[in-house]
């Protein structure tokens, strides 16, 4: 169980500067009465909804990476994009507040066609701000890549430094952030001396589960990782994985064909749309808030679980199991669908 290639994963994070930005190790601990509710598996959860920094979440693992990048590129300002409600830009709002950056982002307001009243006044929108950041709209039919280019060509012409930091803070050194959480995981599961069986998340621009089957793999731990489409949009999904974890591989030595092998997307629990919510959505937040005070949103985090708990019905996932839940955060944006339960 020790003989995990430890080393050799912390030398390939090691080879990149890092930024102490959020809380970690983030809790990993067991989530007994949702699993005897459940009546399959063992669940854990591992709480990067609690990772500190701007009500935390997992993009600010991938921040901690981008950040001294930024400064070493001597830039002032952090340019990104996202939806009204996007965690990835408030944890950027956040990060640029902490280090003294400004933020300036392209705000998505087409994507999710119905809402409730309030949507685009409190939750992340509210926090982005709160943080001091800035920022223009945009539509979903924009092409991001090139709308970020433009804002910082427009931003370069009047003196500033932008630095660009991708839609879902998705690219190879954002991902590094997540080897480091399958470092830190591994080291918990040693501590505690469990035998994880698999992983399960939301998994949406690709960084977090292209980096969590890197690092796994690297550390020689099996673990199986299983991404739930949050998107509804399963090709587009494995497709940015896929990407992410092409370069991952080349980064650390790895070959990428067989590491594609290990890509897990399961298509089942997206509720049929970004940002829309089901039965099984309100049963997981449901079940995690009433049985373990566990808060998760119906965007991303219920998302994932409400994968576990339907995997586990289906038999996919055994009772002799021992599954992670990776809480990637998500919980500011409950507040913009309280609809949902009737307030
Ligand atoms: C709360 C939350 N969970 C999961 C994800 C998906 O992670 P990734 O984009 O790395 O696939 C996101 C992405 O924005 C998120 O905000």
């Amino acid at each position: 169980m020790n003989d995990f290639n430890f080393n050799g994963l912390s030398n390939k994070i090691n080879n990149h500067k890092r930024s102490k930005l959020g809380h970690f190790p983030t809790p990993l601990e067991p989530l007994p009465r949702l699993s005897e509710w459940l009546g399959g598996p063992s669940i854990f959860v591992k709480r990067d909804d609690a990772s500190g920094l701007g009500q935390g979440g997992n993009k600010i693992r991938a921040l901690e990476f981008l950040i001294p990048d930024a400064v070493a590129c001597g830039s002032d300002i952090l340019l990104t994009a996202g939806v009204i409600q996007s965690n990835s830009v408030r944890q950027v709002a956040a990060a640029a507040a902490k280090v003294g950056l400004d933020c300036h982002f392209a705000m998505i307001t087409d994507r999710i066609d119905e809402t409730d009243a309030d949507y685009a006044k409190t939750g992340n929108i509210f926090l982005n701000h709160l943080y001091g950041a800035t920022h223009e709209l945009m539509s979903i039919k924009d092409d991001k890549d090139e709308v970020l280019l433009k804002m910082a060509e427009r931003l370069k012409s009047v003196g500033r430094k932008p630095y660009i930091v991708p839609y879902g803070c998705a690219n190879l050194l954002g991902a590094i952030g997540y080897l480091n959480a399958a470092y830190e995981t591994a080291k918990q599961i040693v501590e505690q001396n469990l035998s994880i069986t698999h992983l399960i998340h939301a998994s949406g621009t690709g960084g977090t589960q292209a980096g969590l089957i890197v690092g796994f793999a690297l550390l020689g731990i099996p673990i199986k990782v299983i991404g739930i489409d949050i998107d509804a949009d399963e090709a587009g999904v494995r497709d940015r994985v896929t990407k992410i974890l092409r370069l991952l591989a080349k980064e650390v030595g790895l070959d990428a064909r067989k590491l594609e092998e290990k890509i897990i997307i399961e298509p089942g629990y997206s509720a049929g749309a970004y940002g829309k919510a089901d039965d099984p959505t309100v049963e997981a937040m449901t079940a995690s808030s009433r049985l373990e005070a566990l808060t998760t949103d119906p965007v991303y985090s219920a998302k994932g679980l409400a994968g576990l708990i339907g995997l586990s019905r289906k038999g996919y996932l055994k009772k002799s199991d021992n599954i992670i839940f990776l809480h990637t955060g998500g919980v500011p944006a409950i507040y913009a669908y309280r609809s949902l339960f009737g307030y």
